[in-house]
């Protein structure tokens, strides 16, 4: 099908799932050529894209192949047979795919696209950490650089964090590099983190007063927090998850009113496939994820540029990080 149908027609086709979300002018005179040009230079470039849930919802529900939060990412990075992966999200995302891939071309539309989180801690900081608490294994969050992970027994995500932490069998971790995700685990599991004081910049500004407000305005109003949120945020929430868990939340729940206390782009992603659901939104941008638009992925795929490489002094210890987190 995909190769007799006509692009033209197959751009009108994806209109229907961001409808409720801008104009079809809106949509034919700012998004539509760019659709198009995509999807034919997937198909000459045998190219498959991989965007992050906080991707505006013309990336999202138009033109990504396969959707997600950091853990489906990487593991679905694993699974593609194109010999092209274009990773709509952030610059880890893209480095987390290449160690996956090596074989294969990993390009990021736009290589300033970072994470406050990633850019927090330096391999140094973590042979430090080693150095004062010997025999204590580190689990880092997938938000860091390749040299981090290559200083990492294992990593995680914000999606398998607690089982990650369980599964070591041990009193205490070095949880690095998102203090809030360490303390709100350290909450669950009763297992002692030692933390960085590393943020995302995006939940770090959520505040438990914010959200009793918002429950004062709306009564009844379900509330979800992304576990970057400080611990105080999340203890103000009505459930705590990866992004794609409360996008699960969402669709098996259907609360008649939901606050997300996470990026913006969820809740737009989400109104689209859940038209029963009333979406509050006081949410606030990621400028990183942000750097990410039709344009630069189109921009990418002509030019193929930019592509990942990873140091191969790195390689080999940052993959078994990786992949001791998917054996999980
Ligand atoms: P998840 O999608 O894994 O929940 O991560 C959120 C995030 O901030 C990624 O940068
Ligand atoms: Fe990093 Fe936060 Fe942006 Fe995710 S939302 S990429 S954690 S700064």
């Amino acid at each position: 099908m995909d190769q007799i149908t006509p692009v033209r027609d197959r751009v009108d086709a994806l209109y229907e799932p961001v409808s409720r979300l801008m104009s079809r002018e809106d949509w034919a005179r700012n998004y539509a050529d760019d659709i198009a040009a995509i999807l034919r230079l997937k198909q000459e470039r045998n190219a498959v894209i991989l965007a992050h849930n906080y991707q505006t919802p013309e990336i999202f529900h138009c033109i990504s192949d396969i959707r997600g939060d950091s853990l489906a990412l990487a593991r679905e990075a694993q699974r593609t047979e194109e010999r092209v992966i274009v990773m709509a999200g952030v610059h880890f995302m893209a480095e987390t795919a290449k160690l996956m891939n090596p074989d294969k071309t990993v390009l990021i539309p736009d290589s300033r696209a970072g994470c406050s989180l990633a850019e927090s801690i330096t391999a140094e900081n973590v042979r430090a950490l080693k150095a004062a608490y010997p025999g204590v294994p580190v689990v880092t969050y997938v938000n860091s650089s390749v040299a981090v992970k290559a200083e990492t027994d294992i990593c995680c995500t914000s999606g398998n964090a607690r089982k990650i932490v369980e599964s070591l069998g041990v009193s205490r971790v070095i949880m690095i590099p998102d203090e809030f995700l360490a303390r709100n685990i350290q909450k669950e599991t009763g297992i002692e983190m030692i933390t960085w004081p590393g943020h995302c910049e995006v939940h770090e500004r959520f505040t438990p007063l914010e959200i009793r407000q918002y429950r004062r305005m709306h009564p009844g109003v379900v509330v979800l927090a992304h576990p970057e949120c400080p611990p105080e945020v999340v203890a103000e929430a009505d459930y705590s998850g990866s992004t794609a868990g409360m996008m699960e939340f969402v669709a098996v729940q259907q609360p008649r009113k939901v606050l997300l206390v996470t990026e913006c782009s969820m809740s737009d992603n989400l109104a689209a496939l859940n038209p029963a659901v009333e979406f509050v939104r006081p949410c606030n941008l990621c400028p990183h994820m942000k750097r990410i638009t039709l344009a630069s992925i189109r921009h990418a795929l002509e030019t193929m540029q930019e592509e990942v490489t990873i140091p191969e002094a790195l390689f080999a210890r940052a993959r078994l990080s990786v992949e001791r987190m998917l054996a999980v």
